[in-house]
């Protein structure tokens, strides 16, 4: 199978432009030393720090993303950033509706398919969260949930746009809370997902596109959850904000 790993570090709220370039320096030392094969390593700061961390990764093989982003190219948007503003920095890769955009910020599938198609637009990539909640979960309403997400959220793309496209499934009782879901739950999920693409768009598409797993995702269950057939890598909060840890994740994803 030809579809990239990828390991994404999402650093939320945290971070200052100072501690950025330090943890970078640090984790694009151990990427350099210690990281063999072709996995492709993702920091996303917040915003602050994009443009520092690009200029101190130039020459690495590290890339570096956004945690949001507005859908429209300019305007009366107090304390948006645009596509084009992210682009300016030397970021390739943008997160949309990371469960906490949905649930503290109120974003809708509507917006978030109109924050996609910019993206794509400005030439960046989209990382497109999706997950249920722990009530959709108990409910086992989670398919049709996750089905909502992608359906509404990203089959407006055509086949060429779609093809930029990364999809993280993380589920949203297991962010933060060191809960993880089963390597056979995930799996679950992510072969759900592939199998919507396909029927979609088509096979050969499904196959290419990389669906990431977040979650409390550390050191010690990144193996066993990257060795499933459909899990192409992981979407890391907490614990990318420690060097060794999140490098020691970004091994287990060969
Ligand atoms: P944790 O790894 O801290 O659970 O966060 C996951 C996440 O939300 C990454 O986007």
């Amino acid at each position: 199978m030809s579809r990239k790993k990828i390991v994404a570090g999402n650093w939320k709220m945290h971070k200052t432009l100072e501690e950025s370039m330090a943890l970078t320096t640090e984790i694009r030392g151990m990427v350099r030393d210690e990281l063999r094969g072709d996995t492709q390593v993702i920091l996303i700061p917040p915003f602050i720090s994009l443009a520092g961390m690009a200029r101190l990764l130039e020459g690495s093989a590290i890339a570096i993303g956004a945690q949001n982003c507005h859908w429209e190219d300019q305007g009366a948007y107090t304390g948006e950033i645009s596509a084009g503003m992210i682009k300016s920095t030397g970021a390739t890769y943008v997160l949309i509706g990371h469960s906490e955009r949905r649930m503290y910020f109120g974003e809708t599938n509507e917006q978030l398919a109109a924050k996609t198609k910019t993206v794509i637009r400005h030439g960046l990539k989209p990382i497109f969260c999706v997950g249920e909640s722990q009530q959709e979960r108990e409910d086992k309403t989670y398919f049709k949930v996750i089905e909502k997400q992608i359906t509404e959220g990203l089959f407006h793309l055509d086949r060429k746009e779609f093809s930029s496209v990364v999809i993280a499934y993380e589920p949203v009782w297991a962010i933060g809370t060191g809960l993880t879901a089963s390597p056979e739950d995930a799996q679950e999920i992510h072969h759900l997902i592939r199998k919507l693409v396909a029927n979609y768009y088509n096979e050969e598409i499904a196959d290419a596109l990389s669906i990431l797993y977040g979650g409390s995702v550390k050191p010690e269950n990144a193996a066993q959850l990257f060795a499933m057939a459909d899990i192409d890598g992981g979407l890391i909060g907490g614990a990318s904000l420690k060097a060794r840890d999140f490098i020691e994740i970004c091994k287990a994803a060969r």
